[in-house]
């Protein structure tokens, strides 16, 4: 069955905005638990400007499904993961400027260093995934640095989904959906694990959670959005319903 890993990051934005103690993204965990979440995912950020070391001690203690450590392939991070030990470490590329992460990760440019620190994770007992563009040298690329699993960029379907009349059958959004589909392909024939993520909403996620052999989904954003008004535990428990009808 496809699982959903659900980001918490937005939780930890508002509370940032105030520099104050809550909402509290330990307490969003458990509300996104008790609505069905297999995995809560954080980004701890270089900068801190959302989810701070803090957060993630505690996560690492209270969290009872998987706990997802979104990172950049830093000094300082792997040796924050190899010391909590989440059960998956997924790196993606880090910029001060984006609101969000951009784009994927270069995996092909970089291959010398990723290849190290995904050993140094593994070693510490670390699950690794790479976030990537659904592009093959980048996949490749993944499976040479010893990568268990690729979580392919799901932002250029989601943009044009909207761009297009939020008409999966429109030729530009199916040409993106079969885009990510073809890299999911690939990254099972490379014996890799498919997960997929990012700008999913619950207007375009079926599609994706249709794709053959997809593992996880990781959302954030749009389910944070969700719960301002129906609460979280609902609107992960929506979430995992449409995924699990696609
Ligand atoms: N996957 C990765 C690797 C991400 O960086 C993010 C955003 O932090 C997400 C998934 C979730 O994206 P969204 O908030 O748009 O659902």
């Amino acid at each position: 069955m496809r699982q959903l890993g659900v980001n918490i990051d937005h939780v930890a934005t508002l509370r940032q905005a105030r520099r104050t103690y809550e909402p509290d993204p330990v307490w969003a965990a458990a509300e996104a638990q008790l609505g069905g979440a297999d995995c809560i995912t954080v980004h701890l950020r270089e900068d801190r400007r959302h989810i701070v070391d803090r957060d993630v001690e505690l996560l690492r203690q209270t969290v009872s499904v998987k706990l997802n450590l979104e990172m950049a392939a830093t000094d300082e991070m792997v040796a924050i993961a190899c010391r909590l030990k989440p059960e998956m470490a997924t790196l993606v590329p880090e910029g001060r400027h984006e609101i969000t992460t951009e784009g994927g990760l270069d995996v092909a440019g970089q291959e010398a260093r990723l290849k190290e620190v995904v050993a140094r994770l593994k070693e510490a007992g670390v699950y690794v995934s790479l976030f990537i563009d659904a592009e093959p040298q980048q996949i490749e690329a993944a499976a040479r640095v010893g990568a268990q699993a690729c979580e392919i960029h799901t932002g250029p379907y989601a943009n044009a989904f909207y761009a297009h009349g939020r008409d999966v059958e429109h030729p530009l959004v199916a040409a993106e959906l079969a885009k990510v589909g073809a890299g999911g392909t690939a990254i099972r024939q490379l014996g890799m694990r498919f997960n997929a993520g990012h700008a999913l909403t619950y207007a375009n996620v079926q599609p994706i959670a249709a794709l053959p052999g997809l593992c996880e989904l990781h959302i954030g954003h749009s389910i944070v959005s969700r719960a301002v008004f129906a609460g979280l535990r609902q609107a992960v428990a929506e979430m995992k319903a449409l995924i699990r009808s696609a």
